[in-house]
């Protein structure tokens, strides 16, 4: 009988010890040494799960044997539905909406669906399952497409990660749920739930699972705000998806967005907005992120990012009034920091306002947080409408990325983004429009 036995194992060096210290003995890394679980052979060498040989002309692929989770938006990031045995990560900020989105999944899976609450009670995942359907037993989709499901939801109490493989290997249900990885403990290891050596290992014991019976099962991870706790980032390379939960708690939008995909692409990215009735996927996010806009103000101006394929509309705002204070403030809510900063300062040596006097506050509204360089002429030109008080003239949308000699440079997927602009009654300036940001701001900017 194989015995487990855990090493702490330096992920520095590989260095491994039996008991656990703050610095590696041998590399001298601090906190790098994880738990980890050993299978000790008792006897002698024995292969307990035997691997399978495929003549590679035998394997069908059948993209339509996708199952689709019923959340149009989602499945188009994870590929176009789920696949059998696929692992995939569901990571997030703790109240962005993840068990929210399981439940819904939950809800609109064909066949028996085992929903592993570790941290939420039976009784209130029901509450939800009432919250957003209207009852705690709603009508489901009856055929069972993978498994030998019978088309229930089965809440399953528990913290024990064996005590889960064993119902999911029992049960077979067509879907499995784990809500969240950060609850789950195997009695194998000492550390305590969440910890990084529990964590990975009870990831890597639920991957092996889904794998051999060919089920697919959604993972869900908590991450901080910095994005590093033991969870999500650990769990990358075991799982095959991680799908990445994002938005301003207190604001409706989410982004939902694939950071790997072994079963499609990374560059599809799903809206939704948080309801009162749960998550309702938006098809045309630009409408709504424009909804509330009021045009010809100083300090408004329109861009037209791209979310991974995706082009969108958002509304960048800026506020220029004179400082109190000998270093005037400079604060951005939804574009980095120190975009903001440089691009203050390439409108100060560049196109010559002096903004030194003035303290300056940029906000993206909608609570969507923009990474894409082709929004820097609109953040630019939002600085320079709010600084002179002269509003941009017309419907117009900036595109394009400011470079540190004042230059406007093109962007990629133009045309796409001229065409969203377009469907909501916007022209688009872009690099071929004002070769320098000071041109820019001359030519757009009304007198
Ligand atoms: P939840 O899915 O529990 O977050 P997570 O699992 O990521 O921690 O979502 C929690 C928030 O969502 C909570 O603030 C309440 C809100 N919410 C709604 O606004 N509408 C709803 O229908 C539901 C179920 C939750
Ligand atoms: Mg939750």
């Amino acid at each position: 009988m194989a015995r487990t036995k855990s090493q702490f194992v330096c992920q520095q060096c590989g260095y491994s010890q039996s008991q656990w210290s703050g610095r590696c003995p041998e590399c001298n890394a601090w906190n790098s040494l994880v738990e980890t679980a050993l299978q000790v052979q008792s006897s002698k060498l024995k292969v307990q799960n035997e691997g399978r040989i495929f003549k590679l002309s035998d394997i069908k692929i059948d993209e339509a044997g996708r199952v689709k989770t019923g959340e149009t938006e989602l499945d188009n990031v994870l590929g176009g539905g789920m696949v059998a045995g696929m692992v995939v990560l569901v990571a997030g900020e703790p109240g962005i909406g993840k068990s929210t989105l399981m439940t819904q999944v939950a809800l609109n899976s064909y066949g028996a669906v085992l929903y592993v609450c570790g941290e939420e009670s039976a009784a209130q995942v029901a509450i939800r399952v009432k919250r957003l359907s209207g009852s705690t037993s709603p009508s489901r989709p009856p055929s069972p497409k993978i498994g030998e499901g019978k088309g229930e939801v089965f809440l399953f109490e528990s913290n024990d990660v064996d005590e889960v493989v064993q119902k999911f290997e029992g049960e077979k249900p067509g879907l499995v749920i784990v809500d969240s990885i950060q609850t789950l403990t195997t009695a194998d290891l000492a550390g305590t739930a969440g910890s990084v050596g529990q964590v990975r290992e009870c990831a890597q014991r639920l991957t092996a699972v889904a794998k051999r019976a060919g089920i697919p099962i959604f993972i869900v991870g908590h991450v901080t705000k910095e994005g590093n706790i033991a969870g999500p980032r650990v769990l990358e390379h075991i799982v095959d998806t991680v799908v990445w939960f994002e938005g301003e708690r207190g604001q409706p939008l989410r982004l939902v967005r694939t950071v790997k995909n072994r079963f499609g692409g990374t560059d599809e990215v799903g809206v939704f907005e948080m309801t009162d009735k749960g998550l309702v996927g938006v098809t045309d996010p630009s409408r709504m992120l424009l909804s509330e806009r009021v045009e010809e103000v100083p300090g408004s101006v329109v861009s037209v990012v791209m979310e991974g394929k995706r082009p969108i509309l958002a509304e960048i705002q800026a506020l220029a009034v004179p400082t109190q204070s000998p270093v005037p403030r400079r604060v951005a809510t939804g574009i980095d920091y120190a975009r903001m900063q440089t691009l203050v300062a390439v409108l100060t040596a560049r196109a010559g306002l002096r903004l030194e006097s003035h303290d300056i506050y940029v906000n993206v509204t909608g609570g969507i947080r923009l990474a894409d360089r082709g929004v820097d002429l609109a953040i630019c030109l939002a600085i320079a409408s709010a600084f002179l008080n002269r509003n941009l003239s017309g419907k117009i949308a900036a595109v394009g990325e400011v470079g540190l000699l004042g230059e406007v440079r093109k962007v990629l997927g133009l045309e796409r983004r001229v065409k969203e602009a377009k469907k909501l009654g916007y022209s688009v300036a872009s690099a071929e429009s004002g070769k320098s940001v000071a041109a820019a701001i001359k030519k757009l900017l009304k007198d």
